[in-house]
C-alpha cells in the first residue's frame, strides 16, 4: 500500500512537470539526468517544490553531508513525511534493505559510529593498498576466460565480476555462491529508488528474504569455522558481540553489496565514456600512471551513486535557506559534481582536470563511503589491465542501462576487441 501511494503521489508531481519526481519516475529523465540538474540551478541552491527540496549545489551538498544539523532521517522513530513518501518500504526484518535502520546508511551518530568503526578499520588505504595483487589478479584471469571472445558484455564478463569477487573474498564467501549473491544484489539494489513499481518491490522482497536467509547461513558457517576473512574477525571481536542478529545482518550484508553494486557502474560508465572521447583515452594510453586520476574524472563526470537524502534533526539554515526540524533534502551528488562554481566547464570529461577529486562521488561527512579505497584501486586495475590487454578496445551495438535512478550504470555493455578495419 505505501508503494502504491508512494508512486501515485510522485506520478502525480510528475504530470505537473516537477523536475525531482519525472527524475524519480521518468526514464527519459533518469536516462540522462545532466539537463534536469541544470533546470534545478537555475532555480537557485536549495529547491523547494511540493514534493520535497533538494539541491545540486556543491557547496550546500557539502554542508549538509556534513552537518550535525542532519541527520539520515531514518531511525529517529517517526520517519519524516517525505522520507516515508519516498522509500515507503514496510519495515519487514526479513527483506530489510540497505536503506532501513539498522543499516549503517539510515543510522545517526552515536550508533552509527558503533557500527562504522567494526568494519572500517579493515578498509582504510594502508590495508587496501595490500589487496592490490589480488584485485590484479582477479582482473587478469577474467580477461584470460574471454581471450577467444572478440565481442563480449563487459559488464556482466568483468565489470560485474571483479568486484563482487573481490568483496566475496573479503567476506569469506565462497566462490560457488558468488553468482546467487550478484542476481540477490541486482534486484536489492531497486530498494534504494523512490517510486518502485508492485513488482520491482515484489521482486526486491523476494531477493532480500532469500539473501537473509543465506546470510544467516553464511554467519553460522563463519561461526563454527572461522576464516581470515573480515566477516570471521568482526565475529570475534568482544564489541560486536554486542550486536544483535539483525544489526550483524545489516552490517555485513550492506559491506556486501555496496561492494559490488556500484563499482561495476564506475567500471562500465569509465569505458562508455573513453569510448565516446578517443583523445582523453589515447592519453592514459601514453602515460598509464594517469588511471588513478582518470577515474575520478569519471566518478565525477557521471557518478555512480547520484542522490543521497538528509533530513533536518533541528531548525536550521543553510545558504540562507531554513531548513525546520524533520525536513528532508534530496542531495543530487551527480548534479553537485557539475557545478560550475566547484569545477570549471564541468559538463567537459578532461581526465587531467587538477580538482576531479574535489567531487562528492562517495558522499562526505560521517557517512562518506567506506570503501572509497577499494573502489578506486579495483577500477584503476580494471581499466588499466582492459586497454593495455586490449588497446583498441570499443563499444558495439546497443548497450542499455540499469533502470536503477540512485545508482547510475550499464546493465549490457558489448564490446569488441578487434581495431576497427
Ligand atoms: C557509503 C558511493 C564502493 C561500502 C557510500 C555512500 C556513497 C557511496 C555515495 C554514502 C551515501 C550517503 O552519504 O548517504 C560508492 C561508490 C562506490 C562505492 C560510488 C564505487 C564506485 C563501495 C565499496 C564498498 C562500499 C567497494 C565496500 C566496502 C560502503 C559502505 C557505506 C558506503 C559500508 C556506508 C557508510 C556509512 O554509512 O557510514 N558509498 N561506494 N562502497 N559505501 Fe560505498
Amino acid at each position: 500500500l505505501a508503494h502504491g501511494l508512494q508512486r501515485r503521489v510522485l506520478q502525480r508531481a510528475a504530470a505537473k512537470g516537477d523536475v525531482m519526481a519525472l527524475l524519480a519516475t521518468d526514464p527519459a529523465f533518469y536516462d540522462d539526468p545532466y539537463p534536469s540538474y541544470e533546470r534545478l540551478r537555475a532555480d537557485g541552491p536549495v529547491v523547494r517544490n511540493g514534493f520535497v527540496a533538494g539541491t545540486v549545489d556543491h557547496a550546500v551538498a557539502n554542508a549538509i553531508l556534513r552537518s550535525d544539523d542532519f541527520g539520515t532521517g531514518a531511525g529517529q522513530g517517526e520517519l519524516p513525511a517525505p522520507m516515508r513518501r519516498l522509500h515507503g518500504l514496510v519495515r519487514d526484518p526479513d527483506t530489510l534493505s540497505p536503506v532501513d535502520p539498522p543499516s549503517m546508511l539510515a543510522v545517526d551518530p552515536p550508533v552509527h559510529t558503533r557500527y562504522r568503526r567494526l568494519v572500517a578499520r579493515a578498509f582504510t588505504a594502508r590495508k587496501v593498498g595490500r589487496m592490490a595483487d589480488r584485485v590484479q589478479d582477479v582482473a587478469s584471469r577474467l580477461l584470460d576466460d574471454l581471450e577467444r571472445e572478440p565481442t563480449f558484455d563487459l559488464v556482466g564478463r568483468y565489470a560485474a565480476q571483479l568486484p563482487v569477487a573481490v568483496i566475496a573474498d573479503i567476506l569469506g564467501v565462497p566462490d560457488a555462491e558468488r553468482s546467487q549473491v550478484l542476481g540477490w544484489g541486482n534486484h536489492a539494489a531497486t530498494t534504494l529508488d523512490p517510486g518502485l513499481s508492485w513488482a520491482e518491490y515484489r521482486r526486491a522482497a523476494t531477493a532480500l528474504r532469500e539473501m537473509h536467509a543465506w546470510f544467516g547461513h553464511h554467519l553460522e558457517r563463519l561461526r563454527r569455522n572461522p576464516g581470515d576473512d573480515l566477516l570471521s574477525q568482526v565475529l570475534q571481536d568482544p564489541e560486536a558481540a554486542e550486536l544483535t542478529e539483525e544489526e550483524l545482518h545489516a552490517i555485513g550484508l550492506l559491506v556486501l553489496g555496496a561492494g559490488f553494486e556500484t563499482t561495476v557502474n564506475l567500471i562500465g560508465n569509465a569505458v562508455v565514456l573513453l569510448d565516446a572521447h578517443p583523445d582523453q583515452l589515447a592519453r592514459l594510453q601514453a602515460d598509464p600512471d594517469a588511471w588513478a586520476d582518470a577515474v575520478e574524472e569519471v566518478l565525477r563526470y557521471d557518478a555512480p551513486v547520484q542522490l543521497t537524502m538528509r533530513a533536518a534533526v533541528r531548525d536550521t539554515e543553510v545558504a540562507g535557506h531554513r531548513i525546520s526540524a524533520g525536513e528532508a533534502v534530496l542531495v543530487y551528488l551527480g548534479g553537485a559534481n557539475r557545478d560550475p562554481a566547484a569545477f570549471a566547464d564541468p559538463g567537459t570529461f578532461d581526465v587531467r582536470r587538477s580538482n576531479a577529486a574535489d567531487h562528492i562521488g562517495f558522499s562526505a561527512g560521517v557517512h562518506f563511503c567506506i570503501g572509497a579505497s577499494l573502489a578506486r584501486l579495483e577500477a584503476t586495475v580494471a581499466l588499466r589491465t582492459l586497454y593495455e590487454r586490449y588497446p583498441d578496445l570499443r563499444v558495439v551495438g546497443r548497450p542499455e542501462r540499469r533502470t536503477t535512478r540512485v545508482l547510475r550504470g550499464w546493465e549490457y555493455l558489448p564490446v569488441s576487441t578487434v581495431a576497427r578495419v
